[in-house]
């Protein structure tokens, strides 16, 4: 890369610490306070043509979909439209249905990316509306959709996606309560999810100075011979989506599972040397999520827990501000891209060119 390290040994951390301002230009301009909901001039869709979408079917690849499962997520709960993301390159394989009454929408950092772009040409060939969630402004899946949302999170360069994909989340927030606005969700939650967006830059200052703390950790748990990663619905894609980040950067072995499917047989795994890192919203969820904790314990597996307050069946927990139960996904995962980079650290990875990877993957 060409870009200024400004202070920073790599990439990787300084664009994990850019996330504050990446993330506050991705809701610039953005916010109407007036009708609480967010303006995205760039959709074209009218609110007939908006209101008229049956369901979203999300796709993109890597950290791309994790983004795009969290925004599955955000439409559905916000704009109760039936949603679901799908990895691109399953998606253009498998001869889909293509509904008109679908809201396409692909996701890409770099819009560059094969998979994702042939899955945009196959759509479009057979009449779907497409949108884009895209970082690079112009790049060829930017062209070739029908609108979308800019993620605005400035040039990437690590290999491993950080700030790209907390600001992709963001822009899904932002999408689904465009949605949400125009169809059911209320005005008062409406101003509830635009104050608690509002927020969120601050807040992941007050996470990215847990830094040090997070180090620790790390380097505890840097001898592990595989993690496990689980959450349930919104703390499972933040899991997918930090035991990618972990084995692209460290190399440990990780696997990301719901919490409520450890039992149907990846208990079998857990035992000192394979710790869990788990994914706690205060949701609904949480005393189920717990009641997992205990599971795992009794097995012998050392825990990592990711909530709002000190998790007492974890051996430690990462402490995150509280913002609005809908916008967790975003501010979760950013302390678990430090533990992917310190742990990387911690056994002298290469952690701007992991091996055996590439920032675009633009063949077949
Ligand atoms: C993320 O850390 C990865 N290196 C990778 O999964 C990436 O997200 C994927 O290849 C998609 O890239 P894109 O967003 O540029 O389309």
């Amino acid at each position: 890369g060409s870009y200024d390290m400004g202070g920073h040994d790599t990439y990787m951390h300084k664009e994990i610490c850019e996330q504050a301002d990446a993330v506050d230009r991705v809701l610039r301009g953005r916010i109407d306070d007036r009708f609480a909901t967010v303006r995205l001039g760039g959709l074209n869709m009218d609110a007939r043509e908006a209101r008229g979408v049956r369901r979203v079917k999300i796709l993109g690849c890597g950290s791309a979909y994790h983004a795009g499962m969290i925004g599955a997520q955000m439409i559905e709960e916000l704009a109760r439209v039936p949603a679901d993301a799908e990895p691109a390159s399953e998606f253009r394989y498998r001869n889909p249905v293509v509904d008109p009454d679908t809201l396409y929408i692909a996701v890409s950092q770099s819009g560059e990316t094969y998979d994702t772009l042939a899955a945009v040409q196959e759509l479009r060939r057979k009449g779907a509306r497409v949108l884009g969630v895209v970082n690079v402004v112009g790049s060829a899946i930017a062209r070739e959709t029908d609108g979308g949302v800019y993620v605005h999170a400035g040039p990437e360069v690590c290999v491993v996606s950080t700030k790209c994909f907390t600001n992709t989340a963001v822009a899904f927030a932002l999408l689904a309560l465009h949605l949400g606005r125009i169809r059911d969700l209320s005005v008062a939650d409406g101003r509830r999810i635009v104050s608690g967006l509002r927020k969120l830059p601050e807040q992941i200052s007050e996470i990215l100075a847990q830094e040090e703390a997070i180090a620790k950790l790390a380097a505890e748990y840097a001898d592990a011979r595989s993690m496990m990663f689980v959450g349930r619905v919104r703390g499972y894609p933040v899991a997918r989506e930090a035991s990618l980040k972990l084995k692209e950067v460290s190399y440990i072995h990780a696997e990301a599972y719901p919490a409520s499917e450890l039992k149907h047989g990846p208990l079998a795994l857990i035992e000192p040397a394979v710790p869990t890192v788990a994914v706690l919203p205060e949701d609904e969820l949480l005393e189920k999520n717990r009641a997992t904790l205990e599971e795992v314990r009794a097995r012998g597996g050392r825990i990592l827990a990711v909530a709002h307050a000190e998790q007492e069946k974890a051996d430690h927990t990462i402490v995150v501000p509280r913002n609005e139960v809908e916008l967790d996904p975003i501010l979760m995962g950013i302390p678990l891209q430090l533990l992917a980079y310190h742990t990387a650290l911690a056994l002298g990875r290469d952690i701007d060119k992991p091996r055996n990877l590439a920032k675009s993957v633009t063949v077949e």
